[in-house]
């Protein structure tokens, strides 16, 4: 049922060219994981192994995401299902401009809708600032948890593309804290 009305917004979004990311696209980079899943993740934008493969999450931050997961006990393609805020790449990895993200809400609206997962994870700053507003700084609402579309509970990571360059591991770092996110969201969809 799920996989259905999923397959139905994927198809729209690939026949779609309402912005200028459509035309050079090599491929719409529509979602991953599991549509049953409890935790619905938000990333940035595809960049080029995405493109490239039509997955979200594949290229080295990908990696390092899904490294992140497993170390924390989750599955990444039971326990997750992974979606970025435009199914299609911007050229040279720019961020998203606000109205690439408006026109592409509504695929990502649909898909959460759909998928109904128990928590929301915004994965970076261009993933939180389309919920909490531009203004947001992600070292403040990085943790912190919020609720959206009047009742699912969200949350918000570091991304990491961040992580990859910054490598520490020690107490108090980034990578450390998102590992610690990981296991509070860990305990949430138990
Ligand atoms: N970064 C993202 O935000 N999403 C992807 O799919 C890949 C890299």
């Amino acid at each position: 049922m799920k996989e259905k009305e999923l397959e139905g917004i994927k198809k729209e979004c690939c026949s779609c060219f309402k912005c200028s990311l459509g035309k050079t696209r090599k491929n719409v980079v529509f979602s991953d994981g599991n549509a049953d899943a409890k935790i619905l993740l938000i990333g940035e934008a595809p960049g080029a192994d995405e493109d490239a493969t039509g997955i979200p999450f594949v290229g080295r931050a990908g990696k390092l995401l899904t490294k992140l997961i497993e170390e924390s006990g989750l599955s990444r393609q039971k326990d997750f299902y992974i979606c970025n805020t435009v199914k299609c790449r911007p050229p040279e990895n720019r961020v998203p401009t606000d109205e690439e993200k408006k026109i592409c809400e509504n695929y990502l609206i649909n898909q959460i809708k759909t998928v109904n997962p128990k928590v929301i994870v915004l994965c970076g700053a261009t993933s939180a600032k389309s919920f909490l507003g531009n203004k947001i700084k992600i070292s403040e609402v990085r943790g912190k948890w919020y609720k959206l579309f009047d009742n699912i509970d969200a949350t918000v990571i570091f991304h990491p593309s961040y992580l990859l360059r910054n490598h520490s591991e020690l107490e108090g770092s980034p990578r450390w804290l998102t590992k610690q996110d990981l296991y509070k969201i860990k305990e949430f969809i138990k």
